[in-house]
């Protein structure tokens, strides 16, 4: 299929990176990063070789989930800076052959969203209906069983209204009511504003929460529920997420941004891969790309995830574009999940998938989770299960830049704390030493994009086991490559089945292998991995 394509957009040849803005770079001193700052990092983000950055949301909000709770869409939240620094970025970002994301937010707004304060107002109100609104039952409970993601009961009873609220998330993010046409007119407008401001894309938060069961039925019990996971999880959320009607909704987005040229639509979407294709919608007309999130989510086991790529790989539908994803900014970082050296194995896996790749910054230079202590929290989902080690706050801490005072991030007094090691762990550092991590992704990064068989290459399995993953990677015309992972700290060998497998090394998690020749029985060291340019 792929052979056969030769025009590919730019979010199929390019790679993704996502700034969380609050922790990249500090311009005015008051310890939260900002646009400025952002503006003066371009240089080095053009440098790594990346194509896009989706920005975490930078709007008027006032913070409750980090920005995840807006209370103004068309707007940027003073701490980030302005609408004209937001231009500026944007004629900057566009000028160095970059492309912009902007993370939208359409499921629930702030309960300071003016929206939602006509909401509240009154039953009669002409935006009562724009959120979830219901009666309490006979007895005076919750209209339903259904739990927030950030713990307790997804319902908020309105004293002055005398009725519940719906949010899936905090109190103070109540969920738009997305079966009114209203709200959709009113989501698409804030999509054109952006559009017209020139944004190449959207990453649409919680895309398979937007609609819920029109009879808002009890979700069933979670069976395999252990008490250590989130109080969400007792529940299967069967009536509350992943509704048939969300489609509709996503093809309305789709249309939109179809009106433009070029533009990206990337859902965030936690579900199993055969739920999860759908939302590449009917004739490829949903999002271009459904977050995967395997690597995320499976553990580090060359057997199991072997096993994802090849049932991912099937899953797709014709059209559907693949994508992979190492971090984000609610999950561990990879570095500290599988280790720092096995990181770099995880580098190569993401970066030698047939698929768009997502950096979550601070992974090139294989940036930890950084230890908050327990009064330090900030995140909402640790707080509100404080028992359960859930916040996310370690793997939001602020890019370490140098080894200058709070690593470059601010002059003033960072809103996380740093990494206690990062005048060793830092972009100054790593830039000129040729064994780093960053210099790693530079050089992966520059293959890839070299090479189209690594870019936009069909994806071939050969072999795997308890240890190894090997693939190939190729595209007619095209020099062919053979990736091969040890997942584990084990040395390991891969026997090929035929003698076409010798070629030479370009890149080698141990760099003094490159350039050697290799054959068609090749020995990998523990937490090794390898691309071979295979000779025809
Ligand atoms: C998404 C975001 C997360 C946020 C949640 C609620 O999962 O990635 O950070 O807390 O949505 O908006």
């Amino acid at each position: 299929m792929n052979q056969e394509q030769t025009n590919y957009e730019w979010w199929q040849e390019g790679i993704i990176y996502q700034i969380y803005p609050r922790s990249y770079q500090d311009s005015n001193g008051d310890g939260i990063g900002d646009l400025q700052g952002i503006l003066k990092r371009l240089d080095y983000l053009k440098e790594l070789g990346i194509t896009a950055v989706w920005l975490s949301p930078i709007f008027p909000s006032p913070m409750a989930d980090f920005g995840y709770d807006i209370s103004d869409y068309q707007g940027i939240h003073p701490l980030f800076g302005t609408l004209s620094d937001f231009d500026e970025l944007v004629n900057a970002v566009h000028n160095r052959g970059l492309k912009l994301i902007l993370d939208l937010v359409p499921n629930h707004t702030s309960d300071q969203h003016p929206w939602f304060l006509e909401s509240r107002s009154s039953r009669d109100n002409p935006k009562r209906d724009w959120y979830i609104w219901h009666d309490s039952l006979p007895d005076g409970g919750v209209p339903n069983n259904w739990l927030s993601v950030f713990g307790g009961p997804a319902w908020e009873w309105d004293e002055a209204t005398g009725q519940y609220y719906y949010h899936a998330f905090l109190k103070e993010q109540p969920d738009l009511n997305w079966r009114n046409p209203e709200v959709q007119e009113a989501m698409l407008n804030v999509m054109r504003f952006w559009l017209e401001k020139g944004v190449d894309g959207f990453r649409v938060d919680v895309m398979w929460h937007m609609i819920k069961d029109k009879n808002l039925r009890d979700n069933p019990p979670n069976p395999n529920y252990q008490p250590y996971m989130a109080t969400y999880d007792q529940l299967l959320p069967v009536y509350s997420t992943d509704q048939s009607e969300v489609h509709e909704l996503v093809l309305q987005m789709r249309q939109v941004l179809d009106g433009y040229d070029s533009r990206l639509l990337i859902g965030e979407i936690y579900l199993p891969i055969n739920q999860l294709v759908a939302y590449y919608g009917i004739d490829g007309k949903g999002a271009h790309l459904p977050f995967n999130f395997q690597l995320l989510l499976l553990p580090w086991d060359a057997r199991q995830i072997a096993a994802a790529i090849d049932q991912y790989e099937g899953a797709l539908p014709e059209s559907g574009w693949p994508n992979w994803v190492l971090g984000n900014h609610d999950q561990a970082r990879i570095s500290s999940r599988v280790g720092k050296e096995q990181a770099r194995v995880a580098a190569l896996l993401l970066l030698t998938l047939r698929g768009t790749p997502t950096i979550y910054y601070g992974e090139e230079i294989g940036m930890r989770d950084v230890p908050i202590p327990f009064d330090e929290i900030q995140d909402p989902q640790g707080l509100n299960m404080p028992d359960k080690n859930l916040s996310r706050d370690p793997a939001r801490t602020p890019m370490q830049w140098s080894r200058g005072l709070n690593a470059g991030f601010t002059e003033g007094k960072p809103w996380l704390r740093l990494a206690r090691d990062f005048s060793r762990e830092n972009v100054e550092r790593q830039q000129d030493d040729p064994y780093s991590v960053l210099s790693f992704y530079k050089r992966l990064i520059k293959l890839r994009q070299q090479e189209p068989a690594l870019m936009v290459g069909d994806y071939i399995p050969v072999y795997s086991d308890a240890q190894l993953i090997v693939y190939i990677r190729q595209l007619e015309g095209h020099p062919r490559f053979l990736i091969l992972l040890n997942l584990s700290h084990r040395p390991g060998y891969f026997k090929a089945k035929d003698s076409s497998m010798h070629g030479v090394v370009k890149i080698a998690t141990v760099p003094e292998w490159e350039g050697n020749e290799v054959n068609d029985t090749i020995s990998l060291g523990g937490d090794e991995g390898i691309i071979v340019q295979l000779s025809e």
